[in-house]
């Protein structure tokens, strides 16, 4: 039915709190699903510690400057890695997007999309917190994935955020991890957002999984590699349950697919946008 090829799948993972784990699930899932042969793009946005450039062992090849200065292109900073996929690492400033001007911000855009239309899924490691960028990301992407642990305070700052994306950002279906816990403790964790949320929010919930907490993690992330079969065959199986589920979900068919930036949200669902302003915004 559609006129040329199919866009990409965006999932943009994201929590309120950091240190939950969006990192670690967002490179095995671009790795996971790599293997199942798709092409993937993995786009680091997010200025933590131990970011996707540490978690693989990858550097940088130029900075989103250079780009929008025009002495680069997109293509020319992305790093292919080991496990079959493509990353824009952290280290080129991907998160201080919302920093640019706006200009230089059309040139990302433009490019970002030019870029992901060579892929089947693009994840989106968005880091923590209501910033302006994680706002950004979240509400450009078809799919939001939020992570966060039994922690209570993890717990509170993800509603935050799923308070903040729908009543600002018009974001009402997410996808819910909860990290760090097992299953029963992550019913739990996932039950006490819903109901909150149900109560004051118009929102969707879709619990697909958890992740128990493991020394496993923590030894991967150090080694600066991917977690494998053999050395952690049941950390693997909860991956691998995780991700089955969290990808087959169905696409979101009020989003386009690919990554729709803010104004063309406001653009198509008419929000404080006048038609003379969207104009002269794009
Ligand atoms: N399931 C888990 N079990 C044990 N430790 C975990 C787990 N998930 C995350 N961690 C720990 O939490 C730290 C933060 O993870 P990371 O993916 O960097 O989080 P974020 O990107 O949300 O800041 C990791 O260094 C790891 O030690
Ligand atoms: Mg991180």
């Amino acid at each position: 039915m559609s006129m040329g090829k199919e866009m990409p799948k965006v999932i943009a993972v994201s929590s309120g709190k950091g240190g939950v784990g969006k990192t670690f699930i967002s490179v095995h899932m671009a790795a996971y699903a790599a293997d199942k042969g798709q092409r993937v793009l993995l786009l680091d946005a997010d200025l933590g510690l131990a970011n996707v450039d540490v978690m693989l062992g990858l550097q940088s090849k130029g900075s989103v400057l250079d780009m929008v200065r025009g002495e680069k292109s997109l293509k020319d900073l992305l790093v292919h890695c080991d496990a079959g996929f493509d990353v824009l690492p952290g280290g080129s400033g991907l998160y201080e997007l919302t920093a640019l001007d706006a200009t230089q911000q059309q040139v990302m855009m433009d490019e970002m999309r030019q870029v992901s239309s060579d892929y089947d899924l693009v994840i989106i490691d968005a880091a923590a917190g209501i910033g302006d960028n994680v706002l950004y990301f979240v509400s450009a992407s078809e799919m939001a994935l939020v992570v966060l642990t039994p922690d209570p305070t993890s717990l509170t700052d993800a509603y935050a955020l799923i308070k903040v994306l729908s009543r600002q950002r018009n974001v009402r279906r997410f996808m819910v991890v909860v990290n760090q816990a097992d299953a029963f403790d992550a019913q739990v964790t996932f039950r006490r957002l819903l109901s909150v949320a149900d109560r004051y929010l118009d929102v969707h919930l879709d619990y697909v999984g958890h992740l128990p907490y493991t020394t496993d993690v923590r030894r991967t992330i150090q080694s600066q590699s991917l977690l494998k079969a053999q050395d952690a065959p049941l950390t693997r199986q909860a991956l691998d349950t995780l991700y089955e589920a969290t990808l087959s979900r169905p696409r979101n068919p009020s989003r386009n697919g690919g990554l729709q930036f803010f104004w063309e949200h406001s653009l198509n669902e008419g929000m404080n946008v006048t038609p003379a302003e969207s104009k002269g915004g794009v």
